[in-house]
């Protein structure tokens, strides 16, 4: 981001909402309440006007663009048929004003515009007798056109729209009569004769529905052929009028970019967003009411919803803009207020529509007062802790007596290491070794950042470096992607040919098989993505053979038709380092698993490896359930033919008595290491279920010496039990006046970053509209639980005027399983003490506390697992209680929460559970 001095407030709402890196920013006492004051800095905050605001028949509206906007442009003023209506009569009257308004109220003005079939004065383009002009009178009549209006206006006017909506969707030119007559060479000469009219006004290009691939592509085209012909174009202008279904941000976002990849900057020129239906043919137009209510919906107002959800897709675009602040330089609304817009009468006459940042009162939209002046909530760092039997701190735990489990301790170069090794949802590990050190990663579906990522001499202690995958350009995830989606089965491995650590992974619903590298895990910067669409399917990892060949192994569907329920194949392809592309076909190296007559369900996470003169190839196989296993198989070629090994499952505990207590489940999709010593070890993932495979860690990784009986290698000799020790935590904060600790992440998005810590180490989370069960980016900074008897607390100050405001802890697994505890707001505007819990999306527990205490000092909260016997298990739930002075005690919020309704087997995830802070709600008024 750029250094721009701006309020710490803005600062923080900025941050959060345009998801970009921080740094910069100067504090300043008070916030800025304006568009200009807010945004200036990023580019210029522009409006269209209209003749009556100029004129004085609007004088509200005229104070409005005073106020707000540092730029305009003319609505219709400036257009072919308003300012030029006769060949040899020019109108500047309105023009003129609009330009005196502008410079005696220090607004930038935009040109708008020179060359438009649409608007334009209907003898331009014709003869007296109404034919089509020649090709030379054409381009007489344009260059007098713009020449005499450029003339004109020289100095006073910062750039002008050259051309406007010359390509349609499918990336052809329209048919307009200027093409009809001059081809796409019309294009080109406007811009000619505009630059030789006046050399120092900028050039633009303007168009609308940007997004589709197919103007996109044209338009690119088009700026490279001017560039390549020395004629001027500085900016692009997309006009930006949006619906409530399109455009969708994604494809806006990569229009943007290509066009800023050609080097010019990009302008949003005709920002409106229409909250009203897309128009369709489905109404029967006889039917006068059917047919109004369909299309003019909400004469009296927006419902709340619909308006929510406006507000919503407006404040993501306005996110888009800061984010791309580096090249955007104007956003300009299309008409001052919402009663001034054009919506309200396109597509059809007579609607009432709601389309602009000001409403009809002259109100700034709620987008807007968010992103100025959110309501933030301060929390003191979060202290997570958990109780056990050895006080070591967190991940730094080596050997010590297990407790939970009985002893989960497994000796690793002659010292015990207590199991799971990593506790927490840390599942499909992948492990490699570099000289004396290991590297480890794990998966994170769709938190970010993704990819933890742990490093260790000695297998015992593990540092968490931090994640992979730490900057949204590598890894973006969309709003909505269900959180079991994202970041599947990561896979790390060292290249000693180029010196070079590959990560690869598949972003599951998003961008599909990719891989980073770095030279040095360490330094904690991995490179932008290499996509490999060829790649299908998930868990894809590499071998980096000793000849310099290096293959890629993945799950992906059968060949042919899956014979079953979960039959799947492992591909193999030959991975060319030297280009970071795959080579040649792929190829079915194992049909469905160890016995395909068996109907083995689920072959996955595949692992490569050369040892000696043998190739082995290491699964998953049954599900990453309670079947899950490891199964082994071998070949003298990476291109096989793999044949199972003597001996498997190599690892399971599907077969392990079912009344054991403290069980570990679901072993498997592991990943082997060598010491340096010859000694192997496995990494694998496992669960800790508390009853009936209700768990809340999720998938956890755990480790195990490895055997090697008769050539090949075992996990865990078949009808071992594996248990498990609790690692205990103590009070390690989740952020401390350094900035954040490495086990932190966000929803979807990292909406915090260290600028929002103060130097007491408070952090000040913007309250976002975005809930916890809205499928989008809410404002959360969580961790993974790591145990049954966890706690965690902090203390929040927040000012709550409404029940939409709530501010506190969270324990999450995704948007329709959580529990959302904190400040609160009554229905009259008191503030209260709130706990919602919900499950599946519904409601299972809503429970209010009045508070007799003002909200200006702190509220203590905390929330507690609670671990209990129980017939064929324990009882796991959470305990919510806060408090005014912990020093005299703790109220406990309703009963615990029982863990069933978060569960990964109620949600049907693939992750643990979350404990984190929160915050939702409006704006500051
Ligand atoms: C619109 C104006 O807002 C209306 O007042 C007028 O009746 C029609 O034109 N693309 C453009 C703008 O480039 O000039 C158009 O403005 C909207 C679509």
């Amino acid at each position: 981001m750029r250094s721009k001095n701006i309020s710490r407030q803005l600062l923080i709402g900025i941050l959060a909402a345009a998801l970009t890196a921080c740094g910069g920013g100067q504090p300043q006492d008070s916030g800025p309440r304006t568009l200009k004051e807010a945004f200036g800095d990023y580019f210029l905050v522009g409006t269209a006007m209209n003749t009556r605001q100029v004129s004085g028949q609007d004088p509200e509206g005229a104070e409005l663009v005073k106020a707000q906007f540092n730029a305009v442009v003319a609505e219709n003023c400036m257009k072919c048929e308003a300012i030029h209506p006769e060949e040899d009569r020019y109108d500047f009257a309105d023009a003129d004003a609009l330009v005196d308004f502008a410079e005696a109220n220090g607004l930038t003005v935009t040109g708008h515009v020179l060359v438009w079939h649409s608007q334009m004065a209907p003898w331009f383009c014709v003869d007296d007798e109404g034919k089509l002009v020649s090709p030379e009178v054409l381009k007489q009549r344009m260059k007098d056109h713009i020449t005499t209006i450029l003339h004109h206006f020289k100095g006073r006017i910062k750039g002008w729209d050259v051309v406007n909506e010359a390509i349609i969707e499918d990336g052809s030119y329209r048919q307009s009569p200027l093409w009809q007559i001059l081809g796409e060479e019309f294009v080109p000469l406007a811009f000619q004769y505009a630059h030789e009219a006046d050399p120092d006004v900028e050039l633009y290009y303007n168009d609308y529905g940007m997004n589709v691939p197919g103007r996109r592509n044209t338009v690119v085209r088009l700026i490279k052929t001017l560039q390549e012909r020395g004629l001027r174009i500085d900016a692009v202008g997309m006009q930006g009028h949006m619906g409530m279904d399109y455009p969708r941000l994604e494809d806006f976002e990569a229009s943007l970019e290509a066009f800023a990849a050609t080097g010019v900057k990009v302008m949003i020129t005709e920002w409106d967003m229409t909250a009203l239906p897309t128009i369709s043919s489905s109404a029967n137009i006889s039917d006068t009411v059917a047919f109004q209510q369909q299309l003019n919906p909400y004469p009296d107002g927006l419902p709340e919803d619909v308006d929510r959800e406006w507000n919503k897709r407006m404040k993501a675009f306005f996110q888009l803009f800061l984010k791309h602040s580096d090249v955007i330089t104007r956003v300009t609304a299309w008409g001052v207020s919402d009663g001034d817009s054009w919506r309200n009468s396109f597509p059809m006459d007579g609607r009432t529509d709601y389309a602009l940042p000001f409403d009809r009162q002259h109100r700034m939209k709620p987008f807007l007062r968010e992103l100025i002046s959110p309501k933030v909530a301060t929390f003191s760092p979060l202290i997570y802790s958990v109780e056990g039997d050895e006080a070591t701190g967190e991940n730094g735990a080596a050997g010590g007596e297990g407790s939970a489990g009985g002893g989960g301790d497994v000796t690793i170069t002659g010292e015990p290491i207590a199991n799971p090794l990593l506790p927490g949802c840390y599942p499909d590990p992948s492990i490699c070794r570099v000289g004396d050190d290991y590297y480890l990663v794990n998966s994170t579906f769709a938190y970010f950042p993704g990819v933890p990522i742990w490093h260790s001499t000695d297998l015992r202690h593990w540092e968490r470096l931090g994640f992979v995958l730490n900057r949204p350009s590598q890894l973006p995830l969309r709003e909505g992607l269900p959180m079991r989606c994202g970041i599947y089965a990561p896979d790390i491995k060292y290249n000693p040919h180029n010196g070079l650590f590959y990560m690869i992974t598949t972003d599951v619903y998003g961008r599909g098989t990719l891989f980073v590298t770095t030279d040095d895990p360490r330094k904690g910067v991995w490179s932008e993505p290499t996509y490999l669409p060829e790649v299908g399917g998930i868990d894809p990892s590499i071998l980096f053979d000793t000849d310099g060949r290096a293959y890629i192994v993945n799950n992906d569907a059968p060949a042919g038709q899956p014979l079953y329920d979960g039959h799947r194949a492992i591909w193999l392809r030959e991975f060319d380092w030297k280009t970071g592309r795959t080579v040649g076909e792929q190829r079915v190296i194992v049909n469905g698993g160890v016995d395909i007559s068996q109907k083995p369900s689920w072959i996955e996470g595949p692992h490569l490896y050369h040892i000696g003169d043998t190739y082995y190839l290491m699964c998953a196989e049954g599900g990453t359930s309670i079947n899950h296993s490891e199964v082994i198989f071998s070949a003298s070629s990476p291109q096989g033919p793999f044949r199972p090994c003597k001996t498997n499952p190599i690892l399971t505990q599907r077969d392990a008595p079912s009344d054991r207590t403290h069980p570990v489940t679901c072993t498997g999709h592991a990943d082997l290491v060598q010491t340096p010593e010859g000694d192997w070890y496995a990494v694998f993932l496992a669960m800790r279920p508390y009853r009936d495979d209700h768990d809340v860690m999720g998938r956890e990784t755990f480790i195990h010496p490895v055997q090697w009986v008769d050539g090949q290698p075992i996990i865990l000799p078949q009808g071992e039990v594996l248990t498990y020790s609790t690692r205990a935590v103590a009070d390690a904060p989740l952020w401390s006046a350094e900035g954040l600790s490495p086990e932190a992440f966000g929803i979807r998005s990292l909406t915090v970053c260290d600028d929002m810590i103060g130097a007491d180490g408070s952090l000040s989370l913007p309250a976002s509209s975005v809930g916890l069960s809205d499928g989008g980016r809410p404002s959360v900074l969580g961790r993974w639980v790591t145990d049954f008897n966890c706690s965690a607390q902090t203390a929040v100050t927040f000012s709550p005027s409404s029940t939409h405001d709530l501010a506190g802890l969270t324990v999450y697994q995704d948007d329709a399983c959580h529990v959302a505890f904190g400040l609160s707001a009554d229905e009259q505007g008191q503030p209260c003490i709130k706990l919602m819990a919900k499950s599946k999306g519904e409601t299972k527990a809503e429970v209010t506390a009045p508070l007799a205490a003002g909200t200006a000092k702190p509220v203590y909260l905390k929330v507690e697992g609670v671990y209990t016997p129980t017939d064929g298990g324990h009882d796991m739930g959470y305990l919510f209680s806060y408090s005014l002075n912990p020093a005299k005690g703790w109220t406990a919020v309703g009963d615990p929460v029982s863990a069933d309704l978060l569960s990964t087997r109620t949600a049907g995830n693939f992750t643990g559970t979350v404990v984190g802070v929160f915050a939702t709600g409006c704006y500051s008024e």
